[in-house]
């Protein structure tokens, strides 16, 4: 395992990649969410949380924005503490579609199996394998869960929520095909909602640095020291998201940085290194893929510099 660097070596590092990619234009905001459209571009955070609980951040780190598919990397993480890993496996999958993230074909190559928690399909569907008795409990438990990750109440964005909830009929058509498949564990409607509600909750690139140093941490939030997911668990939810966590560009994110990432339409990204920190990235410009491009940027200054390629000697 890699050792925790020096805390004025990551501040260095953390204010240098700032400094380096703060004027960088490249790359539009997501539009397909009307909301999402209106953030000012110009946004920049990069945080940094420890094992040993250390945050680091520079830019806009306090700035809200909407998780969107980082929710997926949480989503899993509950239905991992439900059922497991070998039933998550046989029921949603853990192997790449190749294809973009609200890919229907993707789903129609593999006789209705989503493949990952990654792809909106996978998504839904562990939704839709959360344990719960009605749709709010199903959304209490998500939110509840993300928050505990933070170590603090997330909101909810409403107007992303009615953004969103007003223009997903592409993810409702998945969520039907995922059913007639045998593939969704609820009503299918109710798990593209509450799939979409999770994506509307507002985080921050430190809360998402957070979020990620619990991975980091086998699963205790190193901030407010509480244990929020089996320490088993961690590894699989790494994995998953070293395959799977941008898209179909994983495979370029692994040749620059070399981390398990997960990234979302909002402009965020998480990195993390496990045993020794998490990443948060904020900034909203995105690449064709859906990525942001500060973010991945950042991310990858920060993996040379510290030497955090986890496939690096
Ligand atoms: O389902 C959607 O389209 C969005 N709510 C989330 C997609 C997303 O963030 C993909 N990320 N790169």
């Amino acid at each position: 395992m890699k050792a925790i660097p020096h805390v004025s070596a990551v501040k260095q590092a953390v204010d240098e990649a700032h400094q380096r990619f703060v004027h960088v234009q490249d790359g539009k905001n997501a539009d397909y969410i009307p909301y999402l459209a209106k953030v000012p571009s110009t946004l920049f955070g990069i945080a940094v949380v420890t094992v040993d609980g250390t945050v680091l951040e520079v830019g806009d780190t306090r700035y809200d924005f909407a998780i969107e598919s980082i929710s997926k990397v949480f989503n899993m993480a509950l239905a991992l503490e439900d059922f497991g890993p070998a039933e998550l496996r046989q029921k949603i999958g853990a192997n790449p579609t190749g294809e973009p993230f609200n890919s229907v074909m993707a789903i129609e190559l593999h006789r209705g199996k989503p493949l990952n928690p990654c792809v909106n399909a996978g998504a839904m569907a562990t939704v839709s394998l959360v344990k719960a008795s009605s749709a709010d409990e199903r959304w209490n438990r998500i939110h509840d869960n993300m928050s505990v990750f933070a170590g603090r109440t997330l909101s909810l964005n409403e107007e992303v929520y009615k953004s969103e909830a007003t223009t997903n009929q592409h993810n409702r058509g998945i969520a039907w095909l995922l059913a007639s498949y045998g593939y969704m564990y609820s009503d299918p409607i109710e798990a593209c909602d509450v799939y979409t509600k999770g994506c509307s909750v507002n985080i921050t690139a430190a809360d998402l640095a957070t979020m990620g140093a619990t991975l980091a941490a086998g699963g205790i939030n190193p901030v407010t020291k509480k244990r929020v997911i089996a320490e088993a668990n961690a590894p699989k939810i790494l994995a998953e998201i070293t395959m799977n966590g941008l898209y179909d560009s994983t495979g370029d994110w692994q040749y620059r940085v070399g981390l398990p990432g997960k990234s979302g339409v909002g402009g965020g990204i998480l990195a993390v290194v496990p045993g020794v920190l998490a990443i948060g990235t904020f900034a909203p410009p995105l690449d064709i893929f859906g990525n942001s491009v500060r973010g991945q940027l950042a991310a990858e200054y920060l993996s040379n510099q510290l030497k955090l390629n986890l496939f690096a000697a």
